[in-house]
């Protein structure tokens, strides 16, 4: 029996963190048990922010390094490099033709970026058209993304339709995956853990400057002695994310103690995180000693998509009229 196929994207804009690894690595990862997996760098789509070459490809293999070192098996899971696969962009085009100007204004991530009152550039308002275009290209079933991402995994739905009700059926209707859960990890400073607020605990920090970045984790002010609320706490929303039934409830037994400062609190979450990471950061640092390794499985995940997407495109451009047959 066929598996149904996984899709997710990260993109290369920063260095990946806590929050892509609960929000999306981590469930991606779990399904490599039940899927058939492709997972790829989203350069495309970091281009609408990184502008040096350099920092992109540092970022892209920091990417991929993150995904091998957290347990991707190159043998079931096709990783590769968005840009590997060029027919996305022909693909991104065609979808730009059937979506109203109407939907991609209502996207949250561009009115966001409106919201900050600067220039944007034609590729963030485009963003979904290009991100759908990636779900569908592998006939993807279901995507697995924090909740941020929903909306932009329903536009594709949307797309899919709509090409579906006017061309036939080409597309598969993608649904997101979301973990409940960790729907959205916080940041230092409460709001979401993003690259873009500068508030990550990035994942591969040498200890010591880990738990520097957990200090930095903004809390009520309250004295010491003063018995304290583990539900409405950042540190401990991020204990939870790590710690095992049994340390949670102790730590919330403390919180609710009093006499526990906030210093403490941080540096329980602190041993929880660094020893859940000592394995991964091992291995990453392999691979960073051994960049050609990471290279090797990029090009083979590459070569299984770009198969996948072209007999999609196969299907699309003969869908729409974009074949080379002059009358069919
Ligand atoms: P960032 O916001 O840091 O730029 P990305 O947009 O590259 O992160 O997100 C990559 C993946 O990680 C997406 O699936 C996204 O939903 C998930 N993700 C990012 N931040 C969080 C978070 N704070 N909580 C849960 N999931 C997250
Ligand atoms: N927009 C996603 C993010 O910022 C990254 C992404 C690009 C993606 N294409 C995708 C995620 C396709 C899932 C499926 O997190």
């Amino acid at each position: 029996m066929t598996q149904p196929r996984a899709l997710t994207g990260i993109q290369p804009s920063g260095i990946p963190h806590v929050g892509n690894l609960k929000g999306a690595i981590e469930p991606a990862l779990t399904l490599q048990e039940t899927h058939e997996p492709f997972y790829f760098i989203a350069s495309y789509h970091a281009l609408t922010t990184v502008r040096d070459a350099d920092v992109l490809r540092r970022f892209q293999f920091e990417a991929a390094a993150t995904w091998l070192a957290f347990g991707l098996d190159p043998d079931r899971t096709s990783l590769f490099l968005q840009q590997d696969v060029p027919e996305v962009a022909e693909l991104s085009w065609i979808l730009s033709c059937i979506t109203n100007q109407g939907l991609l204004e209502r996207a949250h991530a561009y009115k966001a970026a409106r919201d900050t009152g600067r220039e944007i550039n034609v590729g963030t308002f485009c963003y979904p058209v290009l991100m759908a275009a990636d779900i569908l290209i592998y006939d993807s079933n279901h995507v697995p993304v924090g909740k941020d991402q929903k909306q932009h995994v329903e536009m594709a739905r949307d797309m899919a339709q709509r090409f579906n009700d006017r061309y036939g059926d080409v597309f598969v209707l993608p649904e997101p995956l979301i973990r409940e859960e960790v729907a959205t990890v916080p940041g230092l400073d409460g709001r979401k853990m993003s690259k873009s607020y500068d508030n990550t605990l990035p994942l591969f920090l040498p200890p010591k400057k880990l738990r520097k970045r957990i200090m930095k984790i903004v809390t009520q002010t309250s004295d010491v002695e003063a018995p304290k609320d583990p539900d409405t706490c950042n540190v401990f929303a991020l204990y939870k994310l790590f710690a095992t039934e049994e340390q949670q409830q102790v730590l919330a037994a403390r919180y609710r103690a009093g006499g526990m400062g906030f210093g403490n609190a941080k540096q329980e979450l602190f041993e929880v995180l660094d020893a859940v990471l000592e394995e991964p950061r091992a291995r990453y640092e392999e691979l960073v000693a051994d960049p050609a390794r990471v290279e090797a499985v990029l090009d083979r995940g590459a070569a299984r998509a770009r198969s996948v997407a072209q007999d999609t495109m196969g299907r699309v451009r003969g869908a729409c009229g974009l074949s080379n047959i002059v009358c069919e």
